[in-house]
């Protein structure tokens, strides 16, 4: 018999700026982390690219590290799960994996333009009834589009099949799996749901749409559930089930161990998605959230979603540091901003990828408004983490009015939730408790935990809801007038910076 002290489930977060590997045991705590970060490319204003081949090096890199640190090799694995950073768009060779260009990252505008053509005399709720999204450049679908038109030959090569098209979960499986030499193409269906092609109540890639976008479906992955084995791993992790894969939101719903309908999560990473289980009901959204798939564990019904997604939050911390050189460390925004008592009357509307929910403007551009000599950088410090705070309020409301439901305490997760300023004043906004887990990590815990459901490592989701423990609460402490006056401030700073572009 076999030493199940001795076995654990390993998962791959392949995301927007870093890959990381962490070793889970079964009790749901990390045993080991391995992460690299990868390049972030801006050939020009809106345009954000990841090099592929760098990410699949990094991906083998952090594993090995992760399985080294924890002392452990490939045969105590019992499985290994995938979470990704969502609709960033790869185009690849099916006879040498060679990429045929950079990722085009999901905050890229590139295809704005382009998205508004296609919703023209209909509307950006062209596809919503079937996909559950407005047309934006966001999304996965105008960005294949726009490769198969730049990139010279390329369409012939897509409508022969010799291309490949994956979301990162399908990159980084091919790859896994053996790439050239026999490797599955495969998505899961919350990643397809990211792709402007799947329609929500088939599960599978919709012909009609595809064809509106110009898309052959030649090039597109088999659409599989998320928890479950897709293959076996080759090279350093030879032999090891491939049996999840997630976008990261939906990884980090999971990992939350939400459930049951009416749970919901917010993950505070570069952008900020909050999502709401809806159960087995697609929920429309008349509120600018949008209808995604949470999860599906193997053959059983599909678990649906409200999301709202945030574009810049924590990227607003690393732009302070790196473009503006206001502070050192993302952690010193926090010492800064608590120097002073208030934003001293600045607001930060940080559109840089336009405006994402409940707006989805892309011509929005960024502002600060309010500015008078008065203002310091701590002022403007604060700005950028109310900024976060009055998005996911922005968010919630809209939330509450598509679902009736109202929040009653907010799970968080994700690098920003160390930061306890920005913790009471999402609470003081929303006029709710916001809950942190012990395990933070549960992006990459959701991963683990729907592979190990898919080799029955765990039982059952009751087995991973005792997992989930309480680490921290912040309670509200504002003013309701100074609330209401606060956020009315916000909505006049957010009007500023729409139709920036013509
Ligand atoms: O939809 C984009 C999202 O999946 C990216 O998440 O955590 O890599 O910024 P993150």
């Amino acid at each position: 018999m076999s030493d199940t002290r001795r076995e654990f489930i390993a998962a791959i977060d392949q995301g927007t700026t870093s890959s990381r590997c962490i070793v889970f045991d079964r009790d749901g705590r990390i045993v080991s982390v391995g992460q690299k970060e990868h390049e972030q490319i801006f050939p020009e204003p809106g345009w954000v690219e990841h090099d592929a081949a760098e990410i699949w090096a990094n991906v083998q890199e952090v594993v090995a590290e992760a399985l080294e640190r924890a002392g452990i090799t490939r045969e105590d694995v019992r499985a290994l799960g995938i979470t990704n950073q969502r609709e960033t768009t790869l185009l690849w060779d099916r006879a040498t994996g060679e990429p045929v260009h950079n990722a085009i990252v999901w905050q890229d505008t590139r295809t704005d333009a382009l998205c508004r053509e296609l919703g023209r005399n209909v509307g950006q709720d062209r596809f919503r009834r079937e996909t559950g999204l407005p047309l934006a450049s966001y999304f996965a679908g105008p960005k294949i589009r726009w490769l198969l038109e730049n990139v010279e030959g390329l369409r012939e090569r897509a409508e022969a099949g010799e291309i490949l098209f994956g979301t990162m979960d399908s990159w980084v499986i091919w790859n896994l799996t053996g790439g050239p030499d026999g490797g599955v193409h495969v998505t899961d269906v919350t990643n397809a749901s990211r792709t402007l092609l799947m329609n929500l109540r088939t599960l599978d890639w919709d012909p009609r749409i595809c064809e509106s976008l110009g898309v052959p479906m030649a090039v597109l992955p088999e659409i599989r559930s998320s928890a479950e084995v897709y293959g076996e791993a080759r090279g350093a992790l030879a032999g090891v089930p491939v049996a999840s894969a997630l976008g990261d939101q939906q990884a980090a719903l999971f990992g939350q161990t939400c459930f049951s309908p009416g749970e919901a999560k917010s993950t505070y990473g570069t952008g900020t998605f909050l999502l709401l289980n809806t159960g087995s009901e697609a929920v429309n959204s008349y509120n600018g959230l949008l209808t995604t798939v949470g999860y599906r564990i193997g053959d059983q019904d599909p678990v649906y979603a409200l999301e709202g997604s945030i574009a810049v939050t924590g990227s607003l911390v690393q732009w302070m540091r790196d473009q503006m050189g206001l502070i050192n460390s993302a952690a010193e925004i926090e010492t800064l901003a608590s120097s002073v008592e208030d934003n001293g009357g600045a607001y930060f509307v940080p559109a840089f990828s336009g405006l994402f929910a409940p707006y989805w403007r892309s011509d929005a551009r960024g502002v600060i408004a309010g500015l008078t000599r008065y203002v310091t950088k701590a002022h403007i410090a604060r700005a950028v983490l109310e900024a976060t705070a009055w998005q996911t309020r922005e968010i919630v409301d809209a939330m509450e009015k598509d679902s009736r439901v109202e929040l009653t305490a907010l799970k968080v997760d994700g690098g920003m939730t160390s930061n306890n300023l920005l913790m009471q004043c999402i609470s003081d906004v929303l006029d709710a408790p916001v809950v942190r887990p012990m395990v933070a990590e549960t992006t990459c815990l959701g991963a683990a935990y729907a592979a190990g459901l898919a080799v029955g490592f765990w039982p059952d989701t009751d087995a991973l809801r005792a997992n989930w423990r309480r680490a921290a609460e912040w309670t509200p402490r504002m003013e309701a007038d100074v609330r209401e006056r606060e956020y009315k401030n916000w909505l006049k700073a957010v009007e500023r910076t729409m139709g920036w572009l013509e």
